[in-house]
């Protein structure tokens, strides 16, 4: 199919057409954050879908997350660019397997990361995402033991906050493990003044640089506020686009990868180009679908999480 020379033109045509809203996350291409209605973390991006007057959602980010619009929207149509857009977190955590470890656990209560499948939700007392981890396990009783999935780094760092023990599903993000503690030590000193900020889903060796640590949002609201210039910044680089544009004037160095790649990118977020997301809302596919059994029995820990978070 010929491709309208005025992409930007022809979304916003579609987006009247469809009583659409579009939803991106911060690592998708600066094109795309720039047509979006709508730029979040994953908590605001589930808070927006939930709250969304739309027709139709055209989510840009991963497919964990335009499932998650799908259970809290059962009547509408939930679009994705591209279906292989991803998560190796959401996959390093298998519903069979995981339903053999919480078995394994009898009594625990099932704290799951936000970055996991419908049937991972599905099987989970209370969903988190990044920005409400902390607080979401500060407010379980203390002799209440808890299993925490799939993010092993951010379920680390949430003990570490909260002095709780917690029995950890050993899951990672394959982009934010390619992170280097010797390059940013390196970087630190080529730049004094910069400051290392990192998302929670790096490892410890990483984290223990940052001198701020939180999620995507909370990141770019760090760089605003923090009088320094100078940033190294250990999450996806997509992020960088609204730092810079929030920001304007300072400073803002992606914390580089082991080897010198591109892995820094997420390679499942950037499946999504203007192209697709054009293409999805013209021909109003690929849609996310589910049994309602699983999205009824994921909903309440997502309502769960909307509850304690607030
Ligand atoms: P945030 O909720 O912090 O945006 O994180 C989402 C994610 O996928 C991080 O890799
Ligand atoms: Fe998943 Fe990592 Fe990509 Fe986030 S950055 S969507 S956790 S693979």
């Amino acid at each position: 199919a010929t491709l309208p020379l005025d992409l930007f033109a022809a979304i916003e045509d579609l987006k009247k057409e469809l009583n659409a809203v579009i939803l991106a996350h911060y690592y998708q291409d600066p094109d795309i954050q720039d047509i979006a209605d709508f730029i979040g973390d994953s908590l605001q991006l589930a808070r927006a879908a939930a709250q969304t007057n739309a027709d139709v959602i055209v989510f840009a980010g991963v497919h964990f997350m335009a499932e998650t619009a799908k259970i809290l929207n059962p009547d509408k149509l939930v679009l994705l660019p591209d279906l292989d857009a991803g998560c190796s977190l959401a996959d390093s955590c298998p519903p069979d397997q995981f339903a053999a470890f919480k078995a394994a656990h009898p009594d625990h209560l099932v704290i799951s990361y936000i970055n996991c499948s419908a049937e991972i939700k599905a099987m989970s007392d209370i969903i988190c995402t990044s920005s409400n981890a902390v607080k979401i396990v500060e407010q379980i009783p203390e002799d209440q033991p808890i299993i925490f999935a799939p993010d092993r780094n951010l379920g680390r760092y949430v003990m570490q906050q909260t002095g709780r023990d917690m029995v950890l599903w050993q899951g990672s993000c394959i982009v934010h493990e390619t992170f280097s503690e010797r390059k940013i030590v390196e970087l630190k000193t080529i730049h004094p003044e910069a400051e290392a900020i990192a998302h929670p889903e790096c490892e410890t060796s990483v984290l223990r640089h940052a001198s701020y640590i939180g999620s995507t949002a909370a990141l770019l609201n760090y760089c605003q506020t923090s009088p320094s210039q100078e940033f190294i910044v250990a999450t996806e680089p997509g992020i960088i686009h609204q730092m810079q544009k929030l920001a304007p004037g300072k400073h803002f160095i992606p914390a580089p990868p082991e080897n010198n790649c591109n892995c820094n990118e997420c390679p499942f977020m950037r499946l999504n180009t203007l192209e697709k997301l054009y293409l999805a809302m013209k021909n109003r596919t690929p849609e996310i679908t589910m049994s309602e059994d699983i999205r009824l029995a994921a909903l309440k820990p997502m309502q769960r999480m909307l509850e304690m978070s607030v």
